[in-house]
């Protein structure tokens, strides 16, 4: 049996940092779910498509997208590397509008089993542990306090080179908290059987030996 390791939470904890680093470790493929989010935004936007556009809109611009998530973690849309594209605040948040749409969740929820499929992998994003893999091996949800998420958001976006400012990352945070928490759809959530580590205190290195030694 393939081995699935979901992480959920909420934006700015550490998922992606912790996941990769623990796909590299176990050698399992690392699986980045907000990246099919954000470059269906990103494709949906192209398209001159907007957050009050219509669902049959939507699953026509989808339906002509062809998403390939490489194991080391570059994403490709229509066979363009999209990987450093999708990561500036702007499309993060459209990501966030287009994300609590059922069209755009059912159309990605099964391009991402299907990259999964019958292979071990380490997947992140919201709603991992609870809707698109509940069978997962293992499950984490890793949170930290508002304070230290939106620093760690500022480091990550300088770190792309994106232009940006603590005001712009706190608004970022903050916003999508509040937009992924209260949707209808698949809302950011804990799953029951998730344990929780909180990482306000700890280096994302300390987070990951506490997972390891979890397995
Ligand atoms: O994890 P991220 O910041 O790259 O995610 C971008 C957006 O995509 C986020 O606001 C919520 C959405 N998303 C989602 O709805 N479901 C997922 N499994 C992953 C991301």
């Amino acid at each position: 049996m393939n081995k699935i390791i979901a992480i959920d939470g909420p934006s700015g904890a550490g998922k992606s940092t912790i996941a990769q680093g623990l796909a590299s470790r176990l050698g399992y493929e690392y699986l980045d779910t907000g990246a099919f989010y954000r470059a269906a935004a990103l494709k949906l936007h192209q398209a001159g498509l907007a957050q009050n556009s219509r669902d049959e809109q939507i699953g026509d611009v989808l339906k002509d997208t062809r998403f390939e998530f490489t194991a080391t973690g570059e994403l490709y849309l229509d066979a363009v590397s999209v990987s450093t594209a999708i990561r500036t605040p702007e499309i993060g948040s459209m990501a966030s509008i287009f994300s609590a749409r059922k069209v755009v969740r059912n159309y990605l929820i099964n391009i991402i089993r299907a990259c999964a499929h019958g292979k071990d992998v380490v997947t992140e994003g919201r709603d991992t542990t609870t809707v698109i893999f509940p069978q997962a091996w293992r499950k984490f949800y890793i949170t930290a306090s508002t304070d230290v998420r939106i620093r760690r958001r500022f480091k990550q976006l300088r770190d792309y080179q994106i232009d940006t400012d603590l005001h712009e990352a706190t608004t970022d945070i903050v916003d999508r908290d509040e937009r992924d928490s209260e949707r209808e759809l698949a809302p950011l959530a804990k799953a029951v059987d998730a344990i929780v580590i909180d990482t306000s205190n700890m280096s994302i290195e300390e987070a990951l030996q506490e997972i390891l030694r979890m397995l």
